[in-house]
């Protein structure tokens, strides 16, 4: 698109731009050090920086101009809102590219996964684009859409929701075709106050399907099946009871990694996921399921989920010490549902080694947080964790507290150099370590560090 083109989809002005029809030929980037040649640099104003003031390098590292609010000593278009000009753009974007499937994925937890799960689907059938990591908010969007060409056949898009109409504008500005809700959970349950008003949040993302589209539901999860009546769409039913279209049978658990036959209205095969945990039985089915909507083979879609990899980091990835310890990164976020969950893998992919809960907070709990904390560590004694460290303040002496009272070796550490000191001591050969706290907690560090670090005298008995 030439810059002319977008200043008038945005209604901006043209600021020493000499040459209008000059081409945008790259993404939209709002990190000046990420610019690539042809970009367009969107300048934002954030707490502690403004983007304003990185225009002129962002155009010195190739970017073909900036979207700014206010004239910068470099090829811009200037428009009132850089926010406002961007949703214009996105909502342009999401309707010109010619042959695009829309498809968007929301839910309390495994947006992720799912989207990293069908973005490897359906990339076999044609080009596809989707949100890079986590970035599914009304920033993310757009850059996302953005970063699509006319060649896009998929666009596969997480979108959070921490409130209500976050989805509906977000589906305001991207018309879906296919609209994926996975669960409700107890994910920033603080910020909704209810699981009610988290459902109802998330349910706005099949408020917006046309009726030539499609809801894919989760038949296992009572609020995301209720949806069905908010959906002009017709459904298509995932999970794991008899009742679902697209189900999994015979989910077998082996070194935390799990197996199932895919069942779909159109035939059954064996599906071996590469990752470890089984509530990605249920991610991959979502996946599965809107896969198998958009026209693909059961047996390809079997074939593609179990050569998919983990693209986004820190979400159970499994690292292998060469001392034969092993460490289970998942410090990319934590609520009581995926703590209980990653509680589980654990457990089942140790199959009797030693097992090691490195657990840290989780945020946004709201006035149910001590309680949940301290759930944590009761089901991780009742689990038969082996070892607890709490990493932090006091959540993690909630986790302890719960888990010590629970029967299981408990300890509490102020911070991530307390928690490698103690590691190093109590960490043995054979051990299986899974480290796990909200984004905040940053303990993607601590499990960076324990990978790396080197056998101890406990550790190697050779
Ligand atoms: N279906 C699920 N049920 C419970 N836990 C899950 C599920 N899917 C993923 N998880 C776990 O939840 C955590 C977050 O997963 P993921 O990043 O896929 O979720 P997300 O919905 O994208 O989260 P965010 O809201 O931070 O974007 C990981 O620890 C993951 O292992
Ligand atoms: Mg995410």
């Amino acid at each position: 698109m030439s810059l002319g083109r977008v200043a008038e989809i945005v209604a901006g002005k043209l600021h020493e731009i000499p040459d209008p029809s000059m081409l945008v030929a790259g993404p939209v980037i709002v990190d000046s050090r990420r610019v690539v040649p042809g970009s367009l640099f969107a300048a934002f104003r954030g707490e502690r920086a403004d983007g304003h003031d990185h225009a002129v390098a962002a155009v010195g590292s190739g970017a073909a101009a900036v979207l700014a609010s206010r004239p910068v000593p470099a090829p811009a278009i200037v428009v009132d809102d850089v926010q406002a000009a961007l949703n214009a753009l996105t909502h342009w974007t999401a309707r010109a590219i010619p042959a695009v499937t829309r498809i968007g994925i929301t839910g309390s937890c495994g947006k992720t996964s799912t989207k990293d799960l069908l973005g490897q689907i359906l990339d076999r059938l044609g080009p596809t684009v989707a949100t890079q990591g986590s970035q599914n908010n009304e920033i993310g969007v757009p850059l996302t859409v953005l970063s699509a060409t006319t060649a896009t056949r998929y666009l596969v898009l997480e979108m959070g929701a921490r409130g209500i109409g976050h989805l509906r504008h977000l589906t305001g500005m991207v018309p879906l075709d296919v609209a994926v809700v996975l669960n409700v959970g107890t994910a920033h349950a603080g910020e909704f106050g209810s699981r009610q008003a988290t459902a109802q949040a998330k349910g706005e993302l099949v408020e917006a399907l046309d009726t030539d589209g499609a809801a894919v539901l989760n038949a296992d999860d009572p609020l995301v099946a209720a949806m069905e009546a908010r959906s002009a769409a017709p459904v298509v039913w995932y999970g794991r009871g008899s009742s679902a279209q697209v189900r999994a049978i015979d989910v077998r658990i082996t070194g935390g990694r799990p197996r199932f036959e895919l069942h779909t209205p159109e035939g059954r095969a064996t599906v071996e996921l590469p990752l470890v945990g089984e509530h990605h039985v249920s991610n991959a089915l979502a996946a599965a399921a809107a896969a198998f909507r958009l026209g693909m083979p059961t047996g390809q879609i079997a074939e593609a989920l179990s050569t998919a990899a983990a693209t986004s980091g820190s979400r159970m990835q499994v690292h292998e010490r060469p001392d034969g310890v092993t460490i289970v990164d998942d410090a990319y976020n934590a609520n009581p549902d995926s703590m209980a969950a990653a509680l589980q893998a654990l457990v089942s992919m140790a199959a009797g080694r030693r097992t090691i809960g490195v657990l840290g907070d989780m945020r946004e709990l709201g006035a149910e947080s001590a309680g949940q904390h301290r759930a944590v560590g009761e089901l991780a004694a009742r689990l038969g964790v082996d070892i607890v460290v709490g990493v932090g303040a006091w959540e993690a002496a909630a986790i302890v507290a719960g888990a010590a009272d629970g029967g299981t070796t408990a300890h509490l550490v102020d911070g991530q150099q307390a928690a490698l000191r103690l590691l190093s001591q109590v960490v043995r050969e054979g051990d299986v370590v899974l480290v796990k706290a909200s984004h905040g907690a940053a303990l993607d560090a601590l499990a960076r560090d324990l990978t790396a670090m080197p056998p101890t005298g406990g550790a190697v008995s050779r």
